[in-house]
Parts: structure tokens; C-alpha cells; sequence
């Protein structure tokens, strides 16, 4: 399986460098999600998803058991590009939807752990003896342009992975992805929804301290990657809802006071007991605040679907046509 690879070594490095840079040196502290996921970060987040307080993962899958023939028949997609798509557990559903209409042809997952993809990419290809299966490895944020331009697309962006954007990040993004759909194309977006407090935290907060293995993970990477002498276990996972904001915020709190070496920054970072920096947001959305930034982008919303308990939703969205002169 030959994975297109838009993050080459140097590629990759200098982004870690600058964000680490620019988080570690801002005050309150903060590094961005995506750097959770390497090999070990990737397994640990298919763990999550397999415990008894993680909803959203059952969730969207309950949805697109449901729903999966409405949305191959809405798309008549032959194209599925699967961006965030990670072990692509729930792929099957769609394609094994889109294959029953006879439409499917290719399907391209985006993902930017490279051992992940390839595992995945080659489990579907098995699967699948005629799907052309064309694994890109790229960062959705910054590589939109290079995904597949052939065909009539179905752009799935599941897992609720874009509530890891901040609003102004998302608007660019999703403005950015509207300017490479084409008429026929279609997204289909998964969004956890505005729900009871205690629930959200516990989703990420749980018993077994699997996400505060993945929470600290980042700092492992760090350490490997940079040569920096973060100590992870004086890091306490920390997991809280914003009402305001109505996101999750996880953090990893300094349980003594320290100075952390970045040796590949040349830099040294010190941190206060009890300092707090934050590592991800996950947003929770409401069907207003959706379809807004849906068309705010420059596209229009065609179903909203959510699980019965309204816990998750799918959106299927298309290009609305650009106003001529
Ligand atoms: C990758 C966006 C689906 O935000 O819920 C899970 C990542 N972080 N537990 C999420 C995550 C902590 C997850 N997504």
C-alpha cells in the first residue's frame, strides 16, 4: 500500500517546533490536539473510544447504522475521502452503503499517523478487492488542496474531531474545504452535541485513566522529539466543561513547580505548581450553531441526523453555488 506522505520529516518537525514554540511560550501555556496522535497516542484513542463513558464514538456509529443507505443515496458518492479517519472503524458502514448502490470506486483516508493509516488502508483494501484505496498521510488543516480532485466526492469528517478547532480555526477550514467541493460533492460532518455536564466530563474524565494516558502522551512525544525532559507523571490530567464557550477543555496540571528543558528549542520552560496548560478543546454543538457555520462556509445543510438519545449529530451538507456576477 503506497501512502502519499505530505508530511516528510522536515515537514513534520518544523511544525511541531513552531507550535510547541509558540505554546510553551504563551501564557496560559497551551499545545495543539493533533500532536497526540502517534502510533501510541492512536491506540490509546481507540481505547477511548471503547470505554463505557466515551458516547461519541457509539453514538455516530449508531447514527450511521441507520443512516448510511440515506446517505449514499443523497451523495451517489464514488469518491469517499475520510479526513481525521484514524483506525476507520466506521468507514465500513459508508462504504459498504455506497458499494450497495454501485457508485463507490475510491476511498482515500487522510490521517497524520502514519502506522495508523497503513494499517487501515490496507484492512479496507482486504476488504474491498476493487475499491481503489489511496491513503493520503496530511494535516486536514493545512493540506486540503492535495486530496483527490477526480470523481464525485463524499467528504467525512466524523468522530466530532472539528470541535478540536477553535471557532475562528474552524470558520477557515471549513471555508477552505467549501472552496475545493465542486457541484455534487457533498460533506457529512459529526458533531457531539450540548448535553448534561456530568456526562461530558466523565467522557473525558474517566475511571481507568485512559484519557489521562492519552493527555499525557503529548508530552512524551515532546520529550522523544525535541530531546526535552518533560516528566509526564507530574502531570495531572485535568478534563472541564466551559459553559460559556460550551466546550471540553482538557489540560495537564503541574503538580510541583519545574523547569522543563526543550533541548532541540533551546529552550527553557518553567512552570508553578498547580500551573495549568491547556491541550485540546472539544467543542459541543447545537443544530443553530451548526447549520450557521455550515453556511457561513458557503454551504448549504440537506439532513441533520442525530442517535435517538440526541447525543451526536451527522450533518450532510453540500456546496451552495457561488453567487455570479
Ligand atoms: C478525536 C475529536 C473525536 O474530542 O472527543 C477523546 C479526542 N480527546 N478524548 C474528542 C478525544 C479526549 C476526540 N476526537
Amino acid at each position: 500500500m503506497t501512502v502519499t506522505d505530505h508530511l516528510d520529516g522536515a515537514y513534520l518537525r518544523q511544525a511541531l517546533e513552531q507550535d510547541v514554540r509558540t505554546g510553551l511560550t504563551s501564557s496560559p501555556k497551551w499545545l495543539p490536539p493533533k500532536w497526540f496522535y502517534d502510533a501510541a497516542g492512536s491506540e490509546l484513542f481507540s481505547e477511548i473510544t471503547r470505554l463505557a463513558e466515551y458516547y461519541p464514538t457509539r453514538r455516530e456509529l449508531d447514527i450511521l447504522r441507520r443512516h448510511a443507505i440515506e446517505i449514499a443515496r443523497l451523495s451517489r458518492a464514488d469518491t469517499l475521502v475520510e479526513l481525521g479517519s484514524g483506525t476507520s472503524e466506521k468507514t465500513v458502514l459508508l462504504l459498504d452503503a455506497l458499494a450497495a448502490m454501485g457508485t463507490l470506486r475510491a476511498y482515500t483516508p487522510v490521517d497524520v499517523d502514519a502506522v495508523t493509516l497503513e494499517a487501515a488502508a490496507a484492512r479496507l483494501a482486504a476488504r474491498y478487492p476493487r475499491l481503489d484505496v489511496r491513503p493520503v498521510r496530511a494535516d486536514f488543516e493545512r493540506h486540503l488542496s492535495l486530496l483527490p480532485r477526480t470523481g464525485r466526492r463524499l467528504v467525512a469528517f466524523l468522530g466530532g474531531t472539528i470541535g478540536n478547532l477553535p471557532p475562528a480555526a474552524r470558520e477557515v477550514f471549513l471555508k477552505e474545504l467549501r472552496a475545493t467541493l465542486r457541484p455534487g460533492d457533498t460533506l457529512l460532518l459529526g458533531t457531539d452535541l450540548v448535553k448534561d455536564r456530568g456526562r461530558l466530563v466523565a467522557a473525558y474524565d474517566d475511571a481507568l485513566g485512559v484519557t489521562a494516558a492519552f493527555n499525557r502522551n503529548v508530552l512524551h512525544v515532546i520529550n522523544r522529539e525535541l530531546d526535552a525532559d518533560f516528566p509526564p507523571e507530574a502531570f495531572q490530567h485535568v478534563a472541564l466543561y466551559d459553559e460559556d464557550n460550551e466546550w471540553i477543555e482538557m489540560r495537564l496540571r503541574a503538580t510541583r513547580p519545574m523547569r522543563v528543558g526543550i533541548r532541540a528549542l533551546g529552550l527553557d520552560i518553567s512552570f508553578d505548581d498547580g500551573e495549568e496548560m491547556r491541550t485540546e478543546i472539544s467543542a459541543k454543538f447545537r443544530h443553530e450553531g451548526v447549520a450557521d457555520e455550515l453556511a457561513k462556509a458557503g454551504f448549504s445543510v440537506t439532513r441533520w441526523l442525530t442517535d435517538p438519545a440526541g447525543d451526536f449529530a451527522l450533518t450532510l451538507a453540500s456546496p451552495r453555488p457561488s453567487a455570479r456576477a
